[in-house]
């Protein structure tokens, strides 16, 4: 059985991979999770410098998931090549660095300082975080901004480039072809959906930063659709993600149209998720006869003569 996806020049060896700010640089969970097993892992995002993010309370519980608004807390580009990568090399993880910017030149800069380190596998470009006020989703609000962003990182790296859709948008799809025009790789989504929490006794928001992002199972039929509109649209591989709790859920996703899925919010839940969902996959395959996972990508039968599962 061939679990291998291609993205550019990489190949990972399973399409499972661990969502950005949800698996911290990956160390964290190394004595836990062996982080060659899965396919890839996502850093935290990073900008050139540290930053502090919100003060606290900066998450939220909510029906079927969470709302949280951290304000891309991080170590900053340097002290990530210099402490965290040499571990991620030893434990031979495939590392997907999260890349941020409040200036395209930033993104442009943490690219190739990342681009000339070693142990990198890919750079995913967030330009869809909800939760701060320069930059980020300013560019992936705007066709032209998502096209910038990546032209002018692709003229700085060989590696793959995967740009981070934000679902915040009225037609994802134009913005995966807008990324796709501009030389990427790959795109991955959804990133999380604005939302609010109120106190009611206090009136006042349950996060510092008013409103955040929504993950977890409550976005995943939204995701799903979103996938699936992309898939129609582009023809370079997508990395899916939005409340992926299980192996079922990641199926949902192939089906749709992702070559990978990654796992964001559920690792909260259950850190020891990963192997159930590769094996849950496995045993799908052998028993829907589909030698490679690629073979599932966008299977998805919209066409079906007995139209009567559309009831059931
Ligand atoms: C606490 C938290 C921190 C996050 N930090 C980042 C980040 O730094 N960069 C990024 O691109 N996405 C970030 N995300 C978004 C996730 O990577 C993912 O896109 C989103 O949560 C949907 O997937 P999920 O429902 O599986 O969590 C964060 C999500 C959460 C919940």
């Amino acid at each position: 059985m061939d679990l291998s996806v291609r993205i550019g020049n990489l190949t990972l060896k399973n399409p499972l991979i661990a969502a950005s700010g949800c698996f911290g640089y990956g160390v964290e969970y190394a004595d836990v999770v062996d982080l060659s097993s899965l396919g890839a892992i996502v850093s935290k995002g990073l900008f050139l410098n540290a930053r502090e993010g919100h003060p606290a309370p900066r998450i939220v519980e909510t029906p079927a998931g969470m709302v949280n608004a951290i304000g891309l807390q991080g170590i900053g580009v340097h002290r990530f090549v210099d402490e965290k990568l040499p571990e991620l090399r030893a434990r031979r993880a495939t590392v997907i660095v999260n890349v941020c910017g409040t200036t395209l030149d930033e993104y442009v800069e943490v690219s190739r300082i990342l681009s000339e380190a070693e142990g990198v596998a890919a750079l995913e470009l967030n330009i869809s975080c909800p939760n701060i006020k320069e930059g980020g989703i300013q560019f992936g609000c705007s066709l032209h901004g998502t096209f910038d962003v990546v032209s002018a990182v692709r003229k700085v790296t060989t590696l793959p480039i995967v740009p981070k859709l934000t679902p915040n948008v009225s037609d994802v799809a134009s913005f995966a072809r807008a990324a796709e025009e501009a030389g990427a790789d790959a795109v991955s989504l959804v990133n999380t959906f604005l939302a609010m929490v109120i106190d009611v006794e206090t009136r006042r928001p349950k996060i510092s930063n008013v409103v955040g992002g929504l993950s977890g199972p409550a976005i995943r039929p939204i995701a799903v659709r979103m996938i699936y509109e992309c898939r129609q649209t582009v023809k370079i591989p997508i990395l899916g993600m939005g409340g992926i709790a299980d192996a079922r859920d990641a199926l949902e996703f192939i089906i749709a149209g992702a070559n990978a899925v990654q796992v964001g919010t559920a690792n909260f839940v259950d850190p020891f998720i990963w192997t159930k969902v590769i094996d849950g996959i496995g045993d799908y395959l052998t028993r829907h006869n589909v030698p490679r996972v690629a073979d599932l990508v966008g299977t998805v039968d919209t066409q079906a003569k007995d139209k009567e599962w559309i009831s059931s």
